[in-house]
């Protein structure tokens, strides 16, 4: 693995000279920030030693260097889901390539059903912190001391410091953040009623299928984490719409340009 992830990450830099300390997951809803960046330089995931290729409608794969409000960032459009039949290992890959280039703060979007009975579809949620049901966490096997410890702590998974400073952002901008703990799930089946209302039941403000593994990962590594995520349904035993791929998409790109202006906003604020 650890070959691997060298390997990967001695090609990238003779692709790219300036290596950017930021890194951008553009989950549903943050796609439309690749037309902010600057200079942008795209690689597809096909030209590069050891990544998986990304499958799902709706998400490409290319990373994409640049920059963004005048830092150098490394931008990926699509990632790998669990419900893809990818591992672990692999959905997590990328966030072992970027700590090897020396990236320091890792962003991470997403779409995600809104169980708290204050969310309303196309609202945003800084991720305050995560409950993990995915069946198997992307450390379990042998650990690598180079990578990070055996047991990593994961008190502080999302930092308080760039929390914070996203409230600030969306006071000035006149955005409604509301802040919120996401519950990671296998999927790829949307949730049950008797399922939205247990996630809120133990905790849960959100409940989507990625991002966990990405964190867990990013925390491994001792990366400073910002998670954003745009409500794209709502879920409980009161609730009768049923959620489509199709609705959470046409919700995501709504709510884009809010998930947009808080992370250019972090990005030239907080890193
Ligand atoms: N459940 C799980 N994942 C999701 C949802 C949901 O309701 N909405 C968007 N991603």
């Amino acid at each position: 693995m650890l070959e691997r992830i060298q390997q990967t990450a001695d090609y990238l830099r003779t692709r790219v000279a300036d290596m950017p300390k930021i890194a951008i997951i553009l989950g549903t809803g943050l796609g439309g920030l690749k037309n902010h960046l600057e200079d942008a330089m795209v690689i597809p995931y096909t030209e590069i030693p050891n990544f998986p290729v990304s499958t799902v409608e709706g998400h490409s794969g290319n990373l994409i260097f640049g920059t963004l409000a005048g830092k150098r960032v490394i931008a990926m459009q699509g990632r790998f889901h669990y419900y893809e039949g990818y591992n672990m290992k692999e959905v997590t890959f990328p966030v072992r390539v970027f700590k090897a280039l020396g990236v320091e703060t890792l962003f991470v979007s997403n779409a995600s059903g809104g169980m708290n009975k204050e969310f309303q579809v196309g609202d945003v949620m800084t991720i305050t912190d995560h409950i993990n049901l995915f069946p198997e966490s992307p450390l379990r096997g042998k650990n690598y001391n180079e990578l990070g410890p055996r047991f990593p702590a994961m008190t502080e998974a999302y930092s308080k410091r760039m929390i914070k400073l996203a409230d600030e952002i969306a006071a000035e901008k006149g955005i409604r953040l509301m802040h919120g703990v996401y519950v990671g799930v296998s999927g790829p089946t949307f949730e049950t009623p008797a399922e939205y209302e247990f996630f809120r039941v133990i905790g849960g403000d959100a409940v989507g299928m990625s991002t966990v593994p990405e964190v867990i990962v990013a925390n491994h590594a001792s990366m400073e984490v910002f998670g954003i995520s745009v409500i794209t349904d709502l879920g409980g035993k009161d609730i009768t719409e049923v959620p489509t791929h199709e609705e959470v998409q046409r919700a995501a790109q709504k709510a884009e340009p809010k998930m947009c202006e808080i992370i250019k906003g972090l990005v030239a604020k907080g890193c």
